[in-house]
C-alpha cells in the first residue's frame, strides 16, 4: 500500500478546526481507496511567532521539502502586524519550494447560492492559473525619503521569460487536459489571457507574445483568448459561462480570484493548491484565518476539504480526489442551508463528518 508523507499546518485562526475536518475526510478517503498517511504536524503561525519570534524556520523548510505535500489551514493573526507572518510563512513556503502555480478552480456547487443572478453550477465553472512566483510578489523595490514629504515607494511587477513560459506551459497542458471539451461540456478547450496590455505594455506585452507563441508552437488544440485584466471582471460577473481556463500574473491572479470565490459562495468553499509541478505543492483553503469565529466551532470546513481534495488529485489518488469532491457536492446539495459561518446548520465537526459519511457510504 502506498504511504504518502503529508505535513499539515494548520496555522492561525480558525484554521486548526477547519485542518481537523480536512484530517478526518482525508482519513476516510485512505480507508476506501487503500493508501495511507503519514502525517506530521507543523505549529508555524502567529502563535508560536508571538512566543518565539519564528516565522517559518530553516530546519521546518528542510522538513516540508522532503514531504509529499503539504496541507495548510490559514496563515494570520490579528496581533501581528500584517506582513510579518504572509511574507514570513505563507509566501517563504510558495517562494523556496518554487510553487510556481496557483489552481484556482471557481465552480459553484449544487445547492450553493451565488450573488450572481441567474446563474448556476453550469455557468460558473472555471479554473484561474495564477503565476506564483513573480510580478509584483517578488518584493523588488523600496522606499525612500520616508517620513517626507518628499517620499517615494517603488514596487516593481518583474518578470522574466523562463517564469512566463512556464506558467504558460502549465496553463495550456491543464487546459488540453481538464478544459470544457476534455470534460465533455463544450466542443473546445480554450485558455484566456488576463492581462493589461493597453498599458503594462512591457509585462503583459512578453506574457502576450510568449502566449501565443507557445500556443501556436505547441498547443494547437487550445483555442486562445485574452481579455484585459478590468474586464474579466467584469465579465466573472456578467457573463462567468464564457470562461474555461484563464491565466495570469500573480497580482491580478490574486485579486480576481477574490471575485471568483464569493462567486462560487464565498470563502466558505474555495480552495487553492500553490503547486511545483516537479517538487513538493501545498493546498489550502483561500479564505483567511477569520479570528471573529475561531473557537466557536462554526466555520465552514468545506474549502479546507476541497484543498485537501486538490492534494488527492495532484498526488494521483485520482478516484479518491474526485469522489471526496462528489461527497462535498452532496453535502452542500442536499444538507447546508448556507455556507456562511453560523448558517450551515451544522458545526464544523458535523460539516465534516456528513462528508465523511458521504464518501464511506
Ligand atoms: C492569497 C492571499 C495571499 C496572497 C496573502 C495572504 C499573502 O491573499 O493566498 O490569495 O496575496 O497571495
Ligand atoms: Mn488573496
Amino acid at each position: 500500500m502506498k504511504t504518502y508523507n503529508l505535513a499539515i499546518i494548520p496555522g492561525d485562526g480558525t484554521g486548526p478546526e477547519v485542518m481537523v475536518e480536512a484530517v478526518k475526510v482525508l482519513k476516510a478517503a485512505a480507508d476506501k481507496f487503500g493508501f495511507n498517511c503519514a502525517l506530521t504536524d507543523y505549529d508555524f503561525g502567529g502563535e508560536r511567532y508571538m512566543k518565539t519570534g519564528e516565522t517559518l524556520t530553516d530546519s521546518g523548510l528542510d522538513e516540508l521539502r522532503q514531504q509529499d505535500a503539504i496541507l495548510l489551514g490559514a496563515i494570520g493573526h490579528p496581533d501581528v502586524k500584517p506582513g510579518i507572518l504572509e511574507k514570513g510563512i505563507l509566501l517563504k513556503v510558495r517562494f523556496a519550494l518554487d510553487q510556481y502555480i496557483n489552481l484556482r478552480p471557481v465552480k459553484l456547487y449544487p445547492g450553493v447560492e451565488t450573488p450572481l443572478k441567474d446563474k448556476g453550477p453550469e455557468q460558473i465553472d472555471y479554473v484561474v492559473v495564477r503565476e506564483n512566483s513573480g510580478g509584483i510578489y517578488t518584493g523588488l523595490g523600496g522606499i525612500a525619503m520616508k517620513g517626507t514629504a518628499h517620499e517615494v515607494a517603488v514596487q516593481s511587477m518583474v518578470y522574466n521569460r523562463f517564469q512566463v513560459e512556464r506558467c504558460l506551459r502549465f496553463a495550456f497542458d491543464y487546459a488540453r487536459k481538464h478544459g470544457k471539451k476534455a470534460q465533455g461540456k463544450g466542443d473546445e478547450n480554450t485558455l484566456g489571457l488576463v492581462g493589461k496590455t493597453n498599458v503594462l505594455t512591457y509585462v503583459y506585452d512578453l506574457w502576450e507574445r510568449a502566449f501565443h507563441e507557445i500556443g501556436e508552437a505547441d498547443f494547437k488544440g487550445v483555442r486562445r483568448d485574452y481579455y484585459h485584466v478590468d474586464a474579466t471582471c467584469m465579465w466573472m460577473v456578467k457573463s462567468p459561462e464564457w470562461f474555461d481556463v484563464l491565466v495570469t500574473g500573480n497580482m491580478f491572479g490574486d485579486i480576481i480570484t477574490d471575485l471568483g470565490a464569493i462567486t462560487q459562495g464565498g470563502m466558505g468553499i474555495a480552495a487553492g493548491g500553490n503547486i511545483n509541478p516537479e517538487g513538493v505543492s501545498m493546498f489550502e483553503p483561500i479564505g483567511g484565518s477569520a479570528p471573529k469565529y475561531t473557537g466557536k466551532g462554526v466555520i465552514n470546513p468545506l474549502a479546507a476539504i476541497c484543498a485537501m481534495a486538490m492534494m488527492l488529485e495532484t498526488l494521483g489518488e485520482n478516484e479518491a480526489a474526485e469522489k471526496v469532491e462528489d461527497a462535498v457536492k452532496g453535502v452542500t446539495g442536499t444538507k447546508l442551508k448556507s455556507l456562511a459561518a453560523g448558517a450551515m446548520g451544522y458545526s464544523t465537526s458535523e460539516v465534516g463528518d456528513l462528508v465523511a459519511e458521504q464518501l464511506v457510504r
